[in-house]
């Protein structure tokens, strides 16, 4: 479907390091932040808003840093319609080669009346004052009225007319509340552009919240409304439910292109890195259905989707896994898949199997999904060759002893035939007591690459789910766990993969018993 007949360029804001990062749970280091920076600029962004530099001296230095090293995007800083805020901004800015102060006021009545106490008057002395004195250092100034969006329209036209004449570049309108809907955004657009004095020389900013949702939808009609310039964040972080993604925004732009007949400079292709990078960075991953991102992004586990994607990967897909920086779809066996997928796994692994022994890996692999999560290549290879399917060790026992810094598990597992291992084995702290205890039981050992323990149920009720995967041996395994005690439930998880990984080598665990 399309819509537009020109294709306009869209600039680029991210924010993560500062909408961001003031966030609970997203606060990053100095060096993080630059790491950081740098990845953003790698990625394309137009603008980075590297922080609010009077807010600590942490943050200023970071700031400075970002200015001194990082190239190939602008680098803006927050202010208050403050003179303090504004010089902090301009020598924390001092190095930066295109540099950007960004001031701002609160301009809706509630925020008037609750935050400010001013009057409309005084809001506009003070915008007009903080444009000017931003403009005294450098020529590159953003406006934003706070609260934008539950301002007064016509109080807003006047407000921006000051910053304009102010020597404002760019007007930024903050959705601050995340309370408007698209169609009101793009109308509200529509009425700046034509109202405000001098609009057709700055660049109209859309600066969306997420509180219902919608930030991505508010965006995309905000540019539908003449929005030049959208303010995002990676993985949508940012104040309580976060900015727009950027991501999202992104691909929305790029799939739709023809719809909105608005494109940007990111290099998709390393969306996901930097995604991975901010979660690596701050330790929160991204919900697994996330757009884009999440680990079931590409992925496709029922089997009537698997059979429509092996026959044709438009029928359930809308973008390429590789131009977002996934290697490829994932087509997960699973509990819900199909035959088509199954036969098509094995014949990617070099079987070809007549009907009956293909029947036979079927009802296995069905059988294997009671106790699993999903199944593996180690999986298939297992049941193709007609070993003996068994569960593996389980865990009969767990406790934990403190050692002051150090904790000490002590795990008993036991296989069908009645088998134990017994083992002990310290770490910093339960989890890595407990995961070394079962490496030194099982003698498979491998790196985490996520780990994740989440709530399932409410009340007495309440279970833990532990989800973590690891490489070993040149593939990527999963294990899942559910417990009352989430320390077991992350034990289960982890003994999934070494179960796996077990059958796979055809090796007998090292018996250390007590
Ligand atoms: O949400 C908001 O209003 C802001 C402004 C400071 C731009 O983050
Ligand atoms: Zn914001």
């Amino acid at each position: 479907m399309t819509h537009a007949n020109t294709t306009d360029r869209i600039r680029i804001f991210d924010t993560s390091l500062r909408d961001g990062e003031q966030s609970p749970g997203f606060t990053m280091s100095a060096s993080q932040k630059i790491a950081f920076a740098h990845a953003l600029a790698d990625l394309g962004v137009d603008v980075i808003e590297a922080g609010f530099p009077n807010s600590s001296p942490a943050d200023f230095g970071a700031v400075q840093a970002i200015a001194r090293e990082v190239r190939g995007a602008s680098i803006a800083t927050l202010a208050r319609c403050h003179p303090g805020d504004i010089e902090a901004c301009a020598r924390a800015l001092d190095d930066a080669a295109a540099p950007r102060i960004h001031v701002f006021i609160s301009t809706s009545p509630l925020h008037r009346q609750h935050k400010l106490n001013m009057s409309r008057e005084q809001v506009i002395e003070h915008a007009a004052m903080g444009v000017q004195l931003a403009r005294k250092h450098v020529d590159d100034v953003e406006f934003s009225a706070e609260d934008a969006f539950r301002t007064e329209r016509e109080f807003l036209v006047e407000v921006f007319d000051a910053a304009v004449a102010a020597g404002a570049r760019t007007l930024n309108v903050p959705d601050t509340v995340g309370y408007a809907t698209p169609e009101e955004i793009r109308e509200l657009f529509r009425y700046l552009r034509a109202n405000v004095k001098g609009a057709d020389g700055v660049t109209f900013s859309a600066h969306c919240h997420n509180d219902l949702g919608l930030a991505v939808a508010n965006s995309l009609a905000a540019i539908e409304g003449g929005a030049r310039q959208v303010e995002c964040t990676i993985n949508g972080i940012g104040e309580r439910a976060g900015n727009a993604a950027l991501e999202e925004l992104v691909m929305a732009m790029k799939v739709r292109g023809g719809w909105y007949g608005a494109d940007t400079c990111i290099d998709t292709r390393k969306l996901l890195e930097t995604s991975r990078l901010l979660s690596r960075i701050t330790g929160i991953q991204v919900q697994r259905n996330k757009a884009i991102v999440g680990l079931n992004a590409f992925a496709h586990e029922s089997g009537i989707h698997q059979h429509g994607m092996l026959k044709n990967r438009d029928t359930y897909e809308i973008m390429r896994p590789q131009d977002v920086g996934w290697p490829d779809s994932q087509l997960v066996l699973g509990r819900h898949s199909g035959r088509a997928a199954v036969a098509d796994r094995l014949r990617q692994l070099g079987y070809v199997l007549e009907d009956e022994q293909l029947d036979q890996v079927i009802a296995g692999a069905k059988a294997l999904t009671q106790t699993q999560h999903v199944i593996g290549d180690a999986d298939l290879q297992r049941l193709v060759e007609g070993e003996r399917y068994g569960p593996g060790w389980r865990i009969s026992a767990l406790s934990l002893t403190d050692y002051g810094q150090h904790t000490r598990a002590h795990v008993d597992l036991s296989d069908p035939d009645g088998k134990h291992l017994l083992q002990s084995a310290e770490g910093e702290g339960p989890i890595a007591a407990v995961f070394a205890a079962l490496a030194q039981a099982t003698g498979v050992d491998f790196e985490l690459e996520s780990y994740e323990v989440h709530s399932m149920g409410i009340g007495r009720d309440a279970r833990g789910e532990a989800n973590l995967s690891g490489r070993i041996d040149g593939e990527t395994l999963s294990g899942q766990g559910t417990s009352r005690d989430v320390l077991e439930a992350s034990a289960i998880a982890w003994l999934d993969v070494a179960n796996r990984v077990l059958r796979a080598r055809q090796a007998q665990p090292r018996v250390e018993a007590a």
